[in-house]
């Protein structure tokens, strides 16, 4: 539900964010989490006001061009490298202060002075403002699988191709392909695993591991369960976190399995990012050893 409207100033060079209400989870980010954090060059940092008409207002200066702007009008390599760096940077920093963003897209990401900013917390997640159980699982298994991130990486390697992004959950087309492929090359198969086994830390999390053990056992079959007990919600959501993350690192690694265009060049950037997020990962699975294959 959008409880906001947005003022733009292009004289004056401020954006004005205005809230109905005052609870809202983005104003509240604001001022009791975010502005008591050192934040660096990540983010605009806004000003708040109470108005008199019972409306709050966030206040910052005026980027030049969304991220969805400047992408329609320039493709250049570089751009994209620089916007990864810059929201990963900034996603990181939310990801260890406890904060979920929820709402990567390029029009919440702005461009302006070489830069790349993250704005609109208006879907974040705090564990100080969760309403039950199932959005505390939610926030947990978000957090832990550094969802933000891989959502990002995720749009940028389908910005145009759109069309071969799987929608309303819908894997069984694609399980197919990977049936085909996998069968065919079992050595990428088992690099896969390695590879997605990496990218979760599994330290303190042996039904987590236990759970995607499960998945790849089943994955390649024509199994409908493909979590290890049926109706556990942590699970559900967590058999979805394994099935995109298998989607993109197939797509990143394996192009041709989808038909995914992707220059050399491009695919390098993409394996070099996921494979430099793993590697945190990796260190600390070794050092707990839980999977063995
Ligand atoms: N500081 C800013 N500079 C330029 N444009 C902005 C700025 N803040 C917001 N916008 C524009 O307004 C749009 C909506 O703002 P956002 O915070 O994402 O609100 P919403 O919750 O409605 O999505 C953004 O996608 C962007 O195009
Ligand atoms: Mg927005």
């Amino acid at each position: 539900m959008n409880d906001n409207s947005i003022f733009i100033d292009s004289k004056k060079n401020i954006v004005q964010k205005i809230f109905k209400k005052n609870q809202s989870i983005e104003i509240q980010i604001w001022k009791d989490k975010l502005m008591n954090l050192p934040l660096g060059d990540h983010f605009i940092l806004p000003g708040i006001i109470q108005s008199n008409n019972n409306r709050i207002i966030l206040q910052m200066s005026l980027c030049k061009q969304s991220a969805y702007d400047l992408f329609q009008k320039k493709d250049q390599y570089a751009l994209e490298k620089k916007m990864i760096h810059d929201i990963q940077k900034a996603l990181l920093f939310l990801n260890k202060n406890g904060i979920v963003h929820g709402d990567i897209h390029f029009k919440n990401i702005l461009f302006d002075n070489n830069h790349f900013y993250l704005i609109d917390f208006g879907l974040a997640k705090h564990l100080d403002y969760l309403q039950n159980i199932y959005d505390k699982q939610l926030y947990e298994l978000y957090i832990w699988s550094k969802e933000d991130i891989f959502r990002l990486i995720t749009l940028v390697v389908f910005r145009k191709n759109q069309r071969l992004c799987i929608k309303n959950n819908n894997y069984k087309n694609i399980r197919k392909k990977w049936v085909d492929w996998f069968t065919k090359h079992s050595q990428d198969w088992i690099f896969m695993k390695q590879h997605l086994y990496k990218s979760f830390d599994f330290s303190n999390k042996i039904d987590f591991s236990y759970c995607l053990g499960y998945f790849f056992s089943k994955i390649l079959t024509t199994s409908k369960r493909l979590s290890p007990k049926n109706g556990i919600y942590q699970y559900d959501i967590l058999t979805k976190l394994f099935l995109e993350r298998l989607f993109l690192y197939t797509s990143v690694f394996f192009p041709e399995i989808i038909g995914l265009d992707l220059s050399k060049k491009k695919q390098n950037l993409y394996i070099r990012v996921i494979q430099n997020i793993s590697i945190q990962n990796d260190n600390k699975n070794n050092k707990n050893n839980l999977y063995q294959s």
